[in-house]
């Protein structure tokens, strides 16, 4: 953050705090004068050639964010009711905001090409610009607008001046609706979270070995025997459209995911894709061919409910002894040369590649061990892998044809990252800030990075405590992912931290706090 000269000068006087937006804006400059955030605080927009735009994308996001401001940190009845040092009362009021779109949209396409730039620009005088080529842009923009509005309703920094836009286009936050059921209203929830620190892609791990609550016109038997309960604990197909385009409202694409050939449940509903005659009863049987025409009959009913241009199959920790223990699959693989489970899963890659995804029109992505096992090699061309254990893998996944995501260092369930031995959270969001994705790349392999995200496994996490277990570790998260390189101060992040968590809380959002501090919520 550039600070005016006069903001140094008068750094000695008691000045009314300042709030910034999270993640930290790629440019951010401020003054020192203060205004008051009317309550009713209205929005227009226009083209560039100032012709009025409406759509509902845009007439959401103006409800939301009146009432986000209306009832946030600081503009709501109670917290106007503390205020300690108000603005003087000649101070200017911003009450409305005029936004220009340069490529105004009913649907615009949400994917790693979207523009999600804008600017926002807040005069001493109380005027208020923004201007963003697409209707994402502008989402962006009215969430920092948001954050801007801090104690007393108001704004103490004036003039504001915020160009933005993200470092990385993938910045994913995965949840496991398999090892807990998570209703949708809950999902909902999830993605107003990611929206306020800007997280664009929610990874859904619909099903595993727990339980497959997803719903499906074609298969049904898939959910009415795999979910935990039927139907409470399962997705119509309804409710995925309806999350789908929650999200999409929010600038944010639901990528899903339905794990293969192993961590399944598919053997509840359909058995026969499974391996019958070995120890492990929901590995699909890759020596079976129907599985290959189930699969692509299922995923192209899927690809219509999601229209996200990527497709997650999952693919990682295959117990061979399941190929070996069976012995048809063994038998088949003695006929067929097919040495060991390795080379199994290569073959079963293989025909996925040949067999289940040409229609789809979809963007394969996998897990990444560090196995290596899916192998770069067996998958459609343009593949990503999802590097979930050592970050040091990304160099050799990338070397062998795919592009990556980075999630190794951002397990949200896990009490030991990037090195720091300690349970204390503290330490935690600190270590995954740290995190650097580039860390270990050459320049050209950098350009293979689509980004990263964090992943909150559920065997120990509900709708209870996921708030506080998630939230504030994934913002400190975000901001890695949309912020410049060059921001690493931690002490610095952290004070911003603690002001987003308080954010976070006063718009009913459980997130952790992280150290001592004030939030208008503890009196509330
Ligand atoms: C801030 O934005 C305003 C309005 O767009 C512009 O007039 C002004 O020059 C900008 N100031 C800086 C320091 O960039
Ligand atoms: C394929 O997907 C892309 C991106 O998701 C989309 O723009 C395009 O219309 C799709 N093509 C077909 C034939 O569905």
């Amino acid at each position: 953050m550039k600070l005016s000269i006069a903001s140094l000068l008068l750094g000695a006087l008691p000045l009314a705090k300042s709030y910034s937006p999270w993640p930290l804006p790629a440019s951010y400059t401020t003054g020192t004068t203060a205004l008051y955030v009317s309550q009713s605080i209205s929005f227009s927009s226009v083209t560039d050639n100032n012709e009025k735009v409406s759509n509902t994308l845009l007439s959401d996001a103006f409800q939301r964010y009146s009432e986000a401001i209306a009832g946030g940190m600081g503009c709501s009845d109670a917290a106007r009711s503390l205020r300690e040092s108000p603005p003087p009362q000649a101070a200017a009021e911003v009450s409305t905001c005029t936004i220009k779109v340069s490529s105004p949209s009913n649907s615009p396409s949400l994917s790693v090409d979207t523009d999600e730039s804008y600017d926002l620009s807040i005069g001493e005088d109380g005027s208020c610009k923004i201007t963003a080529t697409t209707e994402f842009g502008v989402i962006h923009a009215l969430e920092s607008l948001s954050h801007l509005a801090g104690e007393s309703c108001s704004i103490e920094n004036a003039p504001i001046n915020i160009s933005d836009k993200p470092r990385f286009a993938y910045r994913g936050l995965m949840i496991d609706s398999a090892r807990h059921f998570l209703p949708v209203h809950f999902i909902e929830h999830i993605i107003d979270t990611m929206a306020a620190s800007k997280l664009n892609v929610l990874h859904w791990h619909i099903s595993d070995t727990e339980s497959f609550p997803s719903g499906s016109d074609l298969f049904p038997e898939l959910a009415e025997k795999g979910a935990y309960t039927y139907p409470d604990a399962s997705y119509s197909v309804q409710d995925l459209k309806g999350i789908v385009s929650y999200a999409y409202n929010r600038g944010i694409r639901v990528m899903p995911e339905w794990d293969v050939p192993g961590h399944g449940s598919w053997g509840k509903g359909k058995p026969e894709v499974t391996i019958l005659d070995g120890s492990c009863s929901n590995t699909l049987d890759p020596t079976n061919p129907y599985v290959y025409t189930f699969l692509h009959s299922f995923l192209t009913e899927m690809a219509d409910i999601f229209p996200d241009a990527n497709l997650f199959l999952g693919g990682d920790e295959v117990d061979t002894s399941c190929f070996t223990s069976s012995p048809t699959v063994s038998k088949w693989m003695d006929d067929n040369s097919i040495e060991d489970g390795v080379a199994l899963q290569s073959y079963f890659w293989q025909q996925v590649t040949a067999q289940v995804m040409p229609g789809l029109n979809k963007t394969l992505g996998v897990w990444m061990a560090d196995d290596g096992i899916p192998y770069p090699e067996d998958l459609p061309e343009g593949s990503f892998g999802n590097v979930w254990q050592s970050q040091s893998m990304m160099p050799t996944v990338i070397d062998r044809g795919a592009d990556v995501v980075l999630s190794g260092p951002w397990y949200l369930d896990q009490q030991q990252p990037g090195g720091f031995q300690t349970y204390a959270l503290q330490a935690i969001w600190q270590g995954m800030y740290q995190v650097e994705p580039f860390d270990g790349l050459s320049e050209s392999q950098q350009g293979s990075v689509l980004g990263g995200e964090a992943c909150m496994w559920a065997e120990g996490v509900n709708a209870m405590d996921f708030d506080a277990i998630a939230v504030t570790k994934a913002a400190a998260v975000a901001e890695r992912l949309w912020a410049e390189q060059t921001v690493v101060d931690v002490d610095d992040a952290q004070d911003r931290l603690m002001e987003h968590v308080c954010r976070l809380n006063m718009r009913g959002v459980a997130a952790k706090a992280i150290a001592q501090n004030f939030c208008l919520s503890d009196v509330l």
